[in-house]
């Protein structure tokens, strides 16, 4: 059983930080479906420090969520350490997680997110200013294999966490430069976990079981978390999970995807206004609502749609459609 510091997980699947993805109706459904732990998207620490309440509201989560990391990044060891401190204190996660992965310019160029993959002395003045801010509050790192081809420094940068106290490393196999171009490099992967001893988590380019088994065979790492085929597409990890104990797995019925559309708006509705309600509907359904005929019809009426009401009516009619619908 995968453990991270004091936390057990009961499988070894989990829902990568996805910014405006992985909020709290996501994150429920994901784990709902087999995640053992979840994320928010990164959260910057000047923003908690300043006490930003739309920073704030991107933390917000409730007790069946956990257990739960926070994704923090920010670019100096005070203001990263501070923001920590605030939320053990005032949301306690089970696990705060720092951003060296993030590669968009607008944050790199601040010397936040994956600008630490070129200033590892940097990544390890923040990571201890935290691992020390935060006491017993397991503290893992999500990063990516070096600034580009030539400056590979997973393995160095995993030497140096393990020594700092790093409960965990997720590594993204992709170097800054790369964004998200390629594929990512699983070799990576099989090198950081030889070389340290606390839990590496894979992540990159996992679709499916196969992937699954192939990246735990390939690098021998401890869990797999997934990011972009979990989008729409919360059923993988249920899939997944019924490889590994050898259970028998149908895909969903388009009935069975309208119902669990349904169930999304709903916990948005809850969670959000009305306008974040229904433009987050809207995205999560163009990833829901793909491949089968008329999904591009369906997809357009959604996108039309400029109320709470509107879209529940169209959902109502989605799923009548859905029910009536004869799998090819
Ligand atoms: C829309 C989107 C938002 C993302 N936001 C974050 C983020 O907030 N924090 C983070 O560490 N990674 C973020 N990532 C990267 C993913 O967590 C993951 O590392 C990457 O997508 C590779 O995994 P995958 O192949 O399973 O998608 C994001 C990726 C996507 C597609």
């Amino acid at each position: 059983m995968l453990e991270i510091g004091n936390i057990k997980l009961k499988t070894p699947l989990l829902l990568a930080p996805m910014a405006g993805i992985t909020d709290h109706p996501f994150r429920v459904i994901c784990k709902e479906f087999g995640a053992s732990i979840v994320y928010t998207e990164f959260v910057s620490a000047n923003g908690i420090i300043r006490e930003n309440q739309r920073t704030l509201d991107l933390i917000k989560f409730t007790d069946d969520e956990r257990p739960i990391g926070v994704q923090i990044f920010g670019e100096d060891p005070e203001s990263v350490s501070q923001s920590a401190l605030f939320l053990k204190k005032k949301y306690n996660p089970d696990i705060i997680d720092i951003n060296y992965g993030c590669p968009v310019p607008k944050v790199t160029k601040k010397g936040a997110g994956s600008a630490a993959m070129k200033d590892l002395c940097r990544m390890e003045e923040i990571t201890a200013a935290v691992v020390e801010a935060v006491g017993d509050t397991p503290v893992t790192v999500k990063m990516r294999a070096g600034w580009d081809e030539g400056n590979i420094v997973s393995a160095k940068a995993g030497e140096v966490l393990e020594k700092i106290g790093v409960k965990a490393i997720t590594l993204h196999p992709r170097t800054t430069k790369q964004q998200f171009r390629g594929l990512s490099d699983w070799n990576h992967i099989k090198e950081l976990k030889q070389t340290v001893n606390i839990p590496i988590i894979g992540n990159g380019d996992v679709k499916g079981y196969d992937d699954y088994m192939r990246m735990i065979d390939e690098t021998n790492c401890d869990g797999v978390m997934i990011a972009r085929a979990a989008m729409g597409n919360p059923w993988i990890f249920k899939s997944i999970l019924c490889g590994l104990e050898g259970k028998p797995y149908k895909n969903p019925t388009l009935e069975e995807k309208t119902l669990l559309c349904k169930k999304h708006f709903h916990l948005l509705k809850d969670a959000k206004n009305e306008t974040q309600c229904v433009n987050l509907s809207k995205k999560h359904f163009g990833y829901y609502l793909k491949g089968f005929n008329k999904a591009s019809d369906w997809r357009i009426k959604f996108m039309k749609a400029n109320n709470v009401n509107e879209v529940e009516e169209l959902l109502d009619e989605l799923i009548k459609y859905g029910a009536a619908y004869k799998e090819e």
